[in-house]
């Protein structure tokens, strides 16, 4: 099979075409969701939430997530797998983001690498894509910032020019796509304009070249609200329930396992 690469995505945006990602963090769904076609699978730091149990995305650790990275990386055969860069993994400087994006590419066999990026970071992303870093540029609400930012929260209500100046810098600087968090829907479509780069929006409305979702929340294994920009695909919550009761009360009541589970001779 052919692989995706970034110069797909590229070409996606240049004839109109749109893609789909998804987060994956082991190698069953990673397996599943490429042969279903899903062109990027991110290992993200919401990893920390969705399988670690953390309280935020904040406290998951590069170690912790090189494992996953692998798992998802080995299963792959055409998505283009991408590692987020957590927090405290590159803030420092341009070369402590370099050391993590190759950790990940080196022991994790990650394609590229996404990172939450503001003015701050041109001169990371541009150190990285030197280096040889594919690197998929993280704004508008990036949840790294959730405590700076106030919360979670719609960004570039108040107009989005600064959020087009970040975004034309950091395509300046090499980044090969933009994501954008949570922004409203007419600025992504203005710096959708403005870029040549292809954005993947969640919660950023529709014109974008493509979109993301945590696969936990597509596919309803979390219980709980989910954000208004999550459409969810399959209730997985309910389904485990309901086959972890039945499988209890099947073990309590002897009905399993029935003789075609066992070996009696
Ligand atoms: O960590 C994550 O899952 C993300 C998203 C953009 C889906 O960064
Ligand atoms: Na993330």
């Amino acid at each position: 099979v052919k692989k995706v690469r970034t110069v797909h995505l590229q070409q996606a945006k240049d004839v109109g075409e749109k893609f789909a990602m998804l987060t994956s963090y082991d190698a069953l769904t990673a397996t599943i969701f490429d042969g279903a076609g899903i062109d990027i699978l991110l290992i993200g730091d919401s990893a920390g939430n969705n399988v670690l149990g953390h309280e935020s995305t904040l406290t998951i650790t590069v170690d912790e997530m090189i494992p996953l990275v692998k798992a998802v990386s080995t299963a792959a055969q055409r998505a283009m797998v991408v590692a987020d860069l957590p927090f405290g993994s590159y803030e420092q400087s341009p070369a402590q983001a370099v050391a993590t994006a190759v950790r990940f590419m080196k022991e994790g066999g990650a394609h590229a690498i996404k990172m939450e990026a503001t003015a701050h970071h041109v001169d990371h992303v541009r150190t990285l894509v030197a280096a040889g870093v594919p690197v998929m540029a993280h704004i508008g609400f990036t949840p790294q910032s959730e405590h700076a930012l106030g919360g979670f929260r719609v960004q570039g209500r108040t107009g989005g020019d600064i959020l087009q100046e970040t975004a034309l810098a950091l395509e300046e600087a090499g980044a090969f796509c933009l994501l954008m968090e949570m922004t409203r829907s007419d600025v992504t479509a203005s710096i959708n304009r403005a870029v040549r780069v292809p954005i993947i929006g969640i919660g950023a409305g529709a014109e974008t070249s493509g979109q993301v979702l945590v696969w936990q929340d597509a596919f309803g294994l979390r219980d709980g609200k989910m954000a208004r920009f999550v459409k969810q695909y399959a209730n997985l919550f309910e389904t485990l329930t309901d086959g972890a009761k039945a499988y209890r009360t099947d073990v309590r009541s002897g009905a399993y396992p029935a003789p075609e589970h066992r070996f009696d001779s």
